[in-house]
């Protein structure tokens, strides 16, 4: 069975998060999504709430699990059995930092291999700390999160962003 681990802080999950989740559902027999704990940012969700509601966003993918993981990504791995990393890719500007942490992960693991999927363009240039600056600002971020993410964005702005 070829499994792959998508890991992120997915704080929140958004569009593009999404369409990598699907497309790799669709390659690999089964894909668990790593929500990684970091300690050098501050999130707008904890891990909990970013689990719930990656678990809510892939309930119509049966061969999707969602986990959570503090440390090493290539621990998680190895904990697991599991030897494919998925990562999108968007522009040019995550190259770089990509190419160091699989290059990195494979220094620590030989046996794991990082399988890059490239982001629709309609999402190359969605982040999540740009939605999450979008809707600060009372921005519509309706092309940028689905509804349950929208809404739980809402209330942590304590419903400033009822955009329509
Ligand atoms: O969604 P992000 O924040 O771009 O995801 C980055 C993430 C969480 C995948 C990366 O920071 C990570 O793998 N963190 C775990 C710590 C680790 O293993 N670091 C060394 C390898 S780069």
């Amino acid at each position: 069975m070829r499994i792959a681990v998508y890991p992120g802080s997915f704080d929140p999950v958004t569009l593009g998060h999404l369409d990598i989740i699907e497309r790799s559902s669709k390659i690999f027999d089964k894909v668990i999504v790593a929500v990684m704990y970091n300690r050098n940012k501050k999130p707008m969700f904890d891990v909990d709430e970013r689990v719930e509601l990656l678990k809510k966003s892939t309930l119509h993918l049966s061969n999707v699990e969602v986990d959570r993981h503090e440390g090493l990504l290539v621990d998680y791995l190895r904990n697991n059995d599991v030897r494919i990393l998925v990562k999108g890719l968007r522009a040019i500007s995550d190259f770089e930092a990509e190419f160091q942490m699989a290059s990195v992960n494979q220094k620590l693991c030989r046996e794991i291999e990082t399988v890059f999927i490239m982001t629709r363009t309609d999402y190359m240039y969605l982040s999540s700390s740009i939605v999450k600056e979008v809707a600060s600002f009372g921005g519509d971020i309706t092309n940028f999160v689905n509804e349950e993410v929208k809404a739980a964005i809402n209330i942590k702005l304590g419903g400033s962003n009822e955009h329509k």
